[in-house]
This record gives structure tokens, sequence and C-alpha cells, in this order.
């Protein structure tokens, strides 16, 4: 495409709930151990939210201090992306809620449905409407609050995920600059009903009630080996694109959604451990929020060296998939 701007990623931020889930709690609700959960998902607590946080409270927390860091004003923020598949409510949007709450006023604002692959689609959104000139200053935020989509006495879903919001701030800078290098976005049907949060089990005209709360579903084994398919797949194509090898990339960060499918995909490539990015052992899966909170968490431990050439992937369901690969400096 014409790029008549190039793009600059100028800071990164996270919030997590206060409570925090050990595995051993959960042996409270269903048998289970943190064993048997750590050695296949790599995870040993994740944050909750309480009755005062909320998906919105948290992407306030991210997006004041991404802003605080950026030096850009939040009247100046011209749009808000925000991904998630766990809005607080269906309407009004979670970005024109967090327009509000953060005073940015001047920006049009809407919500990006496609859940754990929600950040690396937010990301390529944006980029569009800054290569083109449209917008300068956009703030992309990826939030997930699925506790309360779980089945807490069910054990092989509500292990593996835990709440939290993560945020970026993009503006547009000389095409020159640009420190998006690429990016490809897939999707893809086939097995989409082995994992799904069902929204339409109230009916009017069958004056039905839902029997239960909507309860996210999943088929683990599909799952697992449609990521560890994919993600790989995604990432090739993506070097090819922009002329790159593994060796040429610094950080690879992929969606936290299992540590087994993060092992399986940089052994499968050959990316060395230390170039691997993984909070999932005390965050689990945040679903959209899991990129930029590893990004943010990773900068903040100065686990990070600058300038560096990183890999994003995120994948989820629908399915999705897609990988951005960013030149930070
Ligand atoms: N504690 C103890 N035992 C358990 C638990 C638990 N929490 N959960 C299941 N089990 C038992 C089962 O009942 C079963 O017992 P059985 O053999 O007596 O019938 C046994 O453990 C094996 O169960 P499986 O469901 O076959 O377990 P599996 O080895 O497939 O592991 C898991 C389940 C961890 C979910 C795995 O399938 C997986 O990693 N899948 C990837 C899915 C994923 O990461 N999803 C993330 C969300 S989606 C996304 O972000 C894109």
């Amino acid at each position: 495409m014409q790029k008549n701007y190039g793009i600059k990623f100028v800071s990164f931020a996270s919030a997590l709930p206060s409570l925090c889930i050990k595995n051993t709690d959960l042996q409270k609700l269903y048998d289970t151990s943190d064993e048997w959960i750590y050695t296949r998902t790599g995870i040993k607590e994740r944050r909750i939210v309480s009755a005062n946080e909320s998906g919105l409270t948290l992407s306030v927390s991210a997006a004041n201090e991404v802003i605080k860091k950026s030096n850009v004003k939040p009247e100046d923020i011209d749009l808000i992306i925000v991904a998630t598949a766990t809005p607080d409510k269906l309407y009004p949007t979670m970005s024109c809620m967090l327009q509000g709450k953060i005073g940015a006023k001047n920006a049009v604002c809407f919500d990006l449905s496609a859940a754990c692959s929600g950040f690396v689609y937010g990301i390529v959104t944006a980029s569009q409407f800054i290569y083109n000139g449209q917008f300068k200053n956009v703030l992309v935020v990826g939030v997930d609050v699925h506790s309360r989509f779980l089945d807490w006495s069910e054990r092989t879903v509500s292990i593996l995920f835990g709440d939290g919001a993560g945020a970026v701030l993009m503006t547009s800078c000389l095409a020159g600059d640009d420190q998006l290098l690429g990016y490809s976005l897939h999707s893809g049907a086939d097995v989409n009903l082995d994992l799904e949060l069902d929204n339409s089990n109230v009916m009017y005209s069958e004056f039905k009630k839902p029997k239960c709360p909507n309860f996210v579903k999943m088929n683990g084994k599909a799952i697992y080996q449609f990521a560890v398919r994919v993600v790989p797949e995604v990432i090739n194509e993506l070097l090819d694109k922009i002329n790159h090898n593994v060796n040429q990339i610094d950080y690879l960060v992929l969606h936290q959604a299992n540590q087994r499918i993060i092992d399986s995909v940089s052994e499968k490539m050959k990316f060395n451990k230390s170039k691997v990015i993984s909070n999932i052992e005390h965050v689990g899966n945040t679903s959209a929020a899991s990129i930029p909170i590893a990004i943010s968490e990773a900068i903040q431990e100065n686990k990070i060296k600058f300038p560096c050439k990183m890999l994003l992937v995120g994948f989820g369901a629908g399915l999705t998939w897609g990988a951005v690969a960013l030149h930070l400096r």
C-alpha cells in the first residue's frame, strides 16, 4: 500500500487486577493440583477482577499509563481501538467509555472483536489510518475479563484464563522511520466451534430465558493443534514478506495461551529461548491483553534491549490468527 507516513510505537503499558488466584486456590473448587496445571499450561497464578474492578477500570489504568509515558495529550488522540471479546457492556463500546474516562474528547472510537488475536488485528487496523494520513495519534488497547464467562465448577477451561489490559500508543512519523516492518492476518471458520462464548440463548419468540450464564467452551486438543500448526506458518509467511530470517529477529512475543504452545512453536522455529518473551506463569491467558501485557512487563523488567526487531503473533477464537513485525527504536 501507499505509505504517506511511518508509524512509531511510542509506549506500552499494562494493568492487572489486584486479586491473585493461585493454582492451589483452585484446588478448593475442584479436583486438580498445582502440578497438573503447571506441567500442562505453565500457569502458576492469574489475576481476577473483584467487585470494584472491570475491563474498563483496567483499560483506564493501562491507557493513562501509556499516555503518561508518551508526552501525547489525551485531547490529541485521534483514534481509540479497544480489542476485546468480553466487553463490560454490549454497548456503549469499551472504547467510547474509555474515551470519556481519559478525556480523549477528540478521538474516534470503536471496539474490535477478534478474540485473542485482537491486539495484533488492532495494530494493523490502526496502521492503515496512520499510513494514509487520516490520524496521527492512535491508542490501541487489548483487554479481556474472561473470569466473568467461566464455569468455575469446571476444571479444564477455568484453569487457563486471567484478566488484564495492555495498551500501546502509535503515532505517525516520517515514512522512512516506519517501525512497522510488516504484517499478515488470517481468519478461518473451519473449527470455530472448538472455542466459543455463545450469546444467543435468550429468544423472545420462545420466551426463553438462559438456563445458566454463558460460559466459554473449548476443545483444548483441537485448539492446541490449531495453534502449533498456524503460528509457525504465519511466522514464516511474514518473515518471507519482510525478507528476514529468524536470526534477524530479537524477540518473539506469542499470545500467552499456554506455555506448551509457546515452547512448541519456538522449538519448531528454532528461536533461542532467550528471545522468547513469556509471562504466562503469573498472569495466565489474558486473551487480547496478553501480548501488550507481556511486552510492557518485559520492558519494565529491562528484558528488552533497544533497538530491536520483535515479532508479535496472535491466535484465537474465530478462528483468527496474525503476526506483526516491529522495529522498535
Ligand atoms: N486438573 C486435573 N485433571 C484434569 C484437569 C485439571 N484442571 N482438567 C482435565 N483433567 C483431566 C481430564 O478429566 C482427563 O482425565 P481422564 O484421562 O481421566 O479422562 C485428563 O486430565 C486429560 O484431559 P484432557 O482434556 O485430555 O487434557 P489435555 O492433556 O488435553 O490438557 C489442556 C488440557 C491443558 C487444556 C490442553 O488441551 C491444552 O493445552 N490445550 C490448548 C488450549 C489452550 O491453550 N487454550 C487457551 C485458550 S484459547 C486461546 O487462547 C487461543
